[in-house]
């Protein structure tokens, strides 16, 4: 295999940075990385890390779970929740993303809205929908007479899934915790979420959201005071591959408009 066809492969796997000059495959325990190893070149290079074996999931997810609601729970603001998730180790995304992704926003908007997980350009920048999605979600918030001053945007997920792959039931897991607490300090008139996953996490639902758009859902927990107004959206990504699917989302982005302005 030449280099051109190696680099080639890299791509269709869905290597599509370059993070340092020496690969490391991170799925390895820390003492099975020989120093030598990493200070070979690209051409042997272990498998992609979207090819690789997935991690185990062992009984010790439990213990992150854990670990997560009570770092979770003991913030008290969305600053506070930001430092806690700087310090928590339980999420193996952390590990080959270059920075937390959280929110963007104004924390005291009256609409949250919780995407999949970070891309390429939301990993590089350490914000949230900040690349081609991130530019379409601008423009739908702008038709209803948003912009990122009236809104909070955060993701089900806080650190880029490798290859921009759907997160897994334990990285989506252990954030959890995270996106509860966050929509408890938040307490915003309306919860939305973009795309499958956010919805199957945050409304408990197993339809696709081309069944559950337009619908209206509750979202609550012990702590809010009273459930929450919650929908889902197609994901941006989504309406980027397919645009006939934008006249629905312009007619779920109307009745939200209406419920912020209803009082
Ligand atoms: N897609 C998401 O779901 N979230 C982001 O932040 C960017 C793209």
């Amino acid at each position: 295999m030449t280099s051109q066809e190696l680099l080639r492969w890299y791509v269709e796997a869905g290597v599509d940075e370059t993070i340092s000059e020496q690969p490391v495959n991170r799925f390895l325990k820390p003492e099975a990385i020989q120093p030598e190893a990493k200070q070979k070149g690209l051409a042997d290079a272990a498998p992609p890390s979207s090819l690789a074996p997935p991690p185990e999931i062992s009984g010790s997810a439990n213990g992150e779970v854990t670990s997560a609601v009570h770092l979770a729970q003991a913030a008290q603001t969305v600053d506070e929740l930001k430092a806690a998730l700087e310090t928590f180790d339980g999420c193996g995304l952390k590990k080959t993303a270059t920075n937390l992704v959280f929110t963007d926003g104004n924390a005291a908007a009256p609409i949250l809205f919780i995407g999949e997980g970070p891309g390429a350009e939301e990993d590089r920048q350490g914000l949230p929908f900040v690349g081609p999605s991130g530019k379409l979600l601008d423009k739908m918030l702008a038709s209803i007479g948003l912009d990122r001053s009236g809104v909070l945007i955060s993701n089900t997920v806080f650190w880029r899934p490798p290859g921009n792959r759907t997160p897994s039931a334990l990285e989506t897991a252990v954030c959890l915790p995270f996106i509860e607490r966050l929509i408890e300090l938040v307490d915003p008139k309306i919860l939305v979420t973009l795309g499958g996953p956010a919805a199957k996490s945050l409304l408990a639902q197993t339809q696709g959201v081309g069944r559950l758009r337009g619908r209206w859902f509750t979202y609550s927990t012990p702590k809010l005071s009273h459930p929450i107004d919650a929908t889902a959206m197609f994901h941006p990504a989504y309406l980027l591959r397919s645009p006939g699917q934008k006249r629905d989302t312009w007619r779920d982005l109307l009745e939200i408009k209406r419920r912020l302005q209803s009082s």
